[in-house]
């Protein structure tokens, strides 16, 4: 049977990516590799939306978190940690192993931080010397917003925002320089549509600043290394050659088909899996804050999510991801990102139709393809 993934991370590579890839490899200290280097950062820029250096890291997105951490706060500062889902979480257990104190708005799954929270916190309490967020928090399917939350912190010299974009970046607008974010972290396996394995991170002027006085541990992470051989076209360590060759061909192609065009495919995508699944009477987990990088459904009152799960990738070879801790048995999430199109879209509505209608789920049947296919008729 074919596989279809179609999980939030990894996603699907497309063929010219792999070919790219399978190429013979280069010596990374050579000035062919620099140019290949050079060529990257300057298409993350524009993916990025900054002028600043994108550094590249040969890690996954959790080591451009952990890095972010430890290269701009030193051991007892105090961090506002917005928690809503597993990826909030991870910024609390990142400060606690560097010995960095936190605040934690919890916010409930599935909702979206409200910024006046954040602002009330940051009135009152000065010490705060960081917010860390998730642009896409994808164990919810949640956009917090970015946008608002840059306000409260982009005039002030003693706070810094990161932003953890690793399911954000490439699918819909972060813009990092005009919204004044300080930190934010973007990974391959993700709207980058390559295999996993790298992590991009891009500090703004007032990060550095921060970076200057940070006394936490740091090595191999040491992203003022990073970016010192960054600006020479070159990273301090061997870097991860294959996969930044294939980001060239990610990024050529994004530069064909336009930003614009990219975040549309992506809202569209959203759009027509949220409205499809509606007509067979599931509803969102993020309603009102949807990212448009993936879609998290709940299942239908007494059907376990895990079923669904299951009954797709045994019948159909459907790999989709289920919920994790509270949202465990209650969703099922979809990827909008990576190598992903119309017909993966409606070939998932179908099979979950299909799944349903075994589990003794009441619905017009066809009514999720119908509706679905409608809507990607605008793609
Ligand atoms: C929002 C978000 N943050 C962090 C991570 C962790 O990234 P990685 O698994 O690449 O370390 C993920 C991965 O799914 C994610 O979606």
């Amino acid at each position: 049977m074919k596989n279809y993934v179609l999980t939030p991370g990894p996603v699907p590579v497309p063929e010219f990516v792999m070919l790219e890839m399978a190429k013979p490899i280069i010596h990374h200290r050579t000035e062919e590799f620099e140019e290949i280097f050079f060529k990257a950062t300057q298409g993350l820029k524009k993916v990025f939306m900054t002028k600043e250096e994108v550094l590249i890291l040969a890690s996954s997105g959790t080591g451009a978190m952990d890095a972010a951490i430890s290269n701009t706060l030193s051991k007892g500062d105090k961090t506002l940690v917005i928690n809503g889902g597993k990826f909030g979480e991870r910024w609390l257990k990142i400060c606690k192993a560097y010995g960095v104190d936190t605040v934690e708005i919890k916010v409930e799954w599935g909702k979206a931080v409200d910024p006046s929270q954040i602002e009330d916190i940051l009135k009152k309490d000065k010490d705060i010397k960081a917010v860390l967020i998730q642009a896409s928090e994808t164990s919810t399917g949640v956009e917090h917003p970015i946008k608002e939350i840059a306000k409260l912190t982009k005039d002030r010299d003693d706070i810094i925002l990161i932003v953890d974009g690793i399911t954000a970046v490439g699918a819909f607008p972060v813009e990092f320089d005009k919204w004044g974010v300080d930190i934010l972290i973007g990974g391959s396996q993700k709207a980058f549509m390559m295999p996993p394995g790298l992590a991009f991170i891009v500090l703004s002027q007032k990060a550095w600043e921060f970076n200057k006085k940070s006394n936490l541990p740091k090595f191999y992470l040491d992203l003022s290394q990073a970016h010192k051989n960054s600006l020479k076209k070159t990273s301090p360590w061997t870097p991860a050659v294959t996969l930044i060759v294939g980001l060239n061909a990610v990024l050529g192609y994004f530069d064909k088909i336009g930003l614009d065009r990219l975040y549309e495919k992506h809202s569209i995508l959203s759009q027509a899996t949220t409205e499809g699944f509606e007509a067979i009477g599931l509803e969102n987990f993020a309603k009102g804050c949807t990212s448009t990088a993936l879609s998290v459904i709940k299942s239908p009152e007494g059907i376990d999510a895990g079923l669904i799960v299951k009954g797709l990738k045994k019948k159909y070879g459907m790999i989709v991801a289920g919920g994790q801790d509270q949202a465990k048995g209650k969703i099922f999430r979809i990827t909008h990102m990576g190598y992903v199109d119309k017909a993966d879209i409606i070939a998932v509505v179908a099979g979950v139709e299909g799944i349903l209608s075994e589990l003794g789920h009441k619905f017009t049947s066809g009514a999720g393809v119908s509706r679905t296919t409608k809507i990607l008729d605008r793609l």
